[in-house]
C-alpha cells in the first residue's frame, strides 16, 4: 500500500466514522442550536444561545492560573498533548504553552514508521530518529514524560511496505522495528501505543479483527507478539492497546468496544504484556450521543481486568456547530467537560492526552474541515495562545477528580 493510498484509505476511514456519528442527540445548549440548523437556518443569533445556555456553566468562569499538569498531578493524574515536530520546533509560543501545561508529550508523527515528510523508516535498512529524538529532548528539557505512538500502525507504512514485506519476511520486520525503536528510548518513555486501531468490524473477521497486511502476514498473534517484543526491548514501559470509536451510544461503536473487551481478555488470559488501554475520544461536537452510563460501565469492564486506561487523542470537533465563535466554544467546552466527567470517576484512568493543545494546529482542519470554510475551534487555547472555555472545563474536571 502506497504512502498515497494509505492516507486516502485513512481519510475514507475517517469520515466514515465521523459521519455515522451524527445522531442528532445533543447536549442542552447543542440541542438548541443544531435543532435550528437541521430546520435550515444556517446560523443562530449569539443571544438565543446564551439565553438558553446555562449562565452558570462552570466553564464559563476562569478557575485560575494553575496549569492543567499541575491540577492534573494534585490528583495523581497525567495531562499532556499529541504535538507536532515542525510545529513545536518553529513556534516559540508554542513550545512555551506546551511546556506550561503538559506533564506528557507524544509525538503526532515522529515515532509512526512513516508519515510525510517525517519518515522514520526511509528504507527497509534503515531509521530515521531525529524528529523523535528532538521530541524527546523537549520533553526532557521541561521535565516532562514522553509518550510513543505508535509502534504497529496499518495506516502508517511506509511506501517500501507494500513490495518489500511479505508473509516470510514480516515476523522479520515487525521484531526489527520493535526491538529497535522501543530499545532506543528504553527507560525514558512512559508508555508506548504498542499496537494502533487494530479492530474494525465492517472487514467481517469473526472476532473484529482489521484486515491489515500484519494480520494477513501473520495471524492474529501480530498483536501478541507485538507486545512481547515491546515488553522484552523496555520491560517498565506501560504497554497500551489504542482504539478510537470507543465512546458513543451508537451499534458500530458498541460492536467495536465489544470487539476490543475480547481482544483485550485474549491477550490477558494468554498473558501477553499489555497494561492499559488507550481510548482516543476524537469526540464530535455536533453529534455527540454519549451515554454516561454506557461508557461507565465500560470503563468499568476493563479496570475489572486489571488494566489502566488511558484517553489518548482528546480533542472536540465543531465541524458542524453553527459559525459564532462563542456558541462554539461553550459546546465544545460542555463536550470536554460531559465527557471527562464520567472517565475521571474511573479510578483506572490515570492520563488524559489531548490531540494537539491550540487551534492554531490541529488535525481536523485538513480532515474534517467546516463546510463554512472557518477554521475549527476544537482544542484548549485559541490561536493566539490564549485559553478557551474547554481549558475551563478540563481545568475544572481535574478539580472535581478524585484522587488516585
Ligand atoms: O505535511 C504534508 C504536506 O507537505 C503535504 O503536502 C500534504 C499532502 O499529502 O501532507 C502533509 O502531511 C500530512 C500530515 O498529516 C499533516 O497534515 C500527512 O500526509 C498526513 O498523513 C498526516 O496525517 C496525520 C495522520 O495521523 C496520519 O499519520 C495527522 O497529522 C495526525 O494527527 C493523525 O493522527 C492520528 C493518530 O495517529 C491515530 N488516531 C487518529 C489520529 C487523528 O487522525
Amino acid at each position: 500500500m502506497s504512502q498515497k493510498m494509505s492516507q486516502k484509505m485513512f481519510q475514507n476511514n475517517f469520515s466514515r466514522n465521523m459521519l455515522t456519528r451524527r445522531k442528532f442527540l445533543y447536549s442542552l445548549g447543542a440541542l438548541t442550536a443544531m435543532g435550528t440548523v437541521f430546520l435550515g437556518k444556517d446560523e443562530l443569533k449569539r443571544q438565543q444561545v446564551l439565553a438558553l445556555d446555562d449562565p452558570n456553566a462552570e466553564y464559563i468562569k476562569y478557575p485560575g492560573d494553575t496549569s492543567l499538569k499541575q491540577r492534573a498531578r494534585n490528583k495523581n493524574l497525567i495531562f499532556g498533548a499529541a504535538i507536532r515536530y515542525d510545529q513545536l520546533s518553529k513556534d516559540k509560543e508554542y513550545a512555551q504553552s506546551v511546556s506550561k501545561e503538559c506533564g506528557i508529550l507524544v509525538p503526532e508523527w515522529g515515532l509512526k514508521w512513516s508519515v510525510y515528510p517525517y519518515i522514520l523508516r526511509p528504507t527497509p535498512e534503515t531509521f530515521d530518529f531525529t524528529a523523535a529524538d528532538w521530541m524527546l529532548y523537549f520533553a526532557r528539557m521541561y521535565h516532562m514524560k514522553f509518550r510513543g505512538h505508535t509502534l504497529v500502525w496499518h495506516l502508517s507504512l511506509p511506501d517500501w511496505f507494500e513490495n518489500t514485506v511479505n508473509s516470510q519476511n514480516a515476523r522479520t520486520f515487525l521484531e526489527q522495528h520493535i526491538k529497535t525503536v522501543v530499545r532506543r528510548y528504553k527507560g525514558r518513555v512512559h508508555s508506548w501505543d504498542v499496537v494502533n486501531e487494530a479492530i474494525e468490524i465492517t472487514d467481517g473477521h469473526p472476532d473484529g479483527l482489521r484486515k491489515t497486511p500484519w494480520l494477513e502476514f501473520l495471524g492474529e498473534d501480530y498483536i501478541e507478539l507485538a507486545f512481547r517484543l515491546a515488553h522484552e526491548a523496555d520491560p517498565k514501559a506501560i504497554l497500551v492497546y489504542n482504539d478510537y470509536g470507543l465512546e458513543y451510544d451508537i451499534a458500530e461503536d458498541e460492536a467495536k468496544r465489544n470487539a476490543v473487551l475480547k481482544l483485550l481478555k485474549r491477550l490477558k488470559s494468554r498473558g501477553a504484556p499489555i497494561h492499559a488501554l488507550g481510548i482516543q475520544s476524537h469526540l464530535d461536537a455536533g453529534g455527540t450521543n454519549f451515554n454516561p452510563k454506557k461508557f461507565r460501565d465500560f470503563l468499568a469492564e476493563v479496570a475489572d481486568m486489571g488494566l489502566d486506561i488511558m484517553i489518548t487523542e482528546l480533542d472536540v470537533a465543531d465541524t458542524d456547530l453553527p459559525k459564532d465563535i462563542e456558541i462554539r466554544d461553550r459546546i465544545v467546552a460542555k463536550t470536554y467537560s460531559d465527557y471527562l466527567k464520567v472517565a475521571l470517576e474511573q479510578p483506572a484512568v490515570t492520563t488524559v492526552i489531548t490531540w494537539g493543545l491550540s487551534d492554531k494546529y490541529t488535525w481536523l482542519n485538513e480532515f474534517y474541515p467546516r463546510s463554512d470554510g472557518a477554521l475549527l475551534r476544537p482544542l484548549l487555547l485559541d490561536r493566539n495562545g490564549q485559553r478557551k472555555f474547554a481549558w475551563n472545563a478540563i481545568a475544572r474536571a481535574f478539580d472535581a477528580a478524585p484522587s488516585r
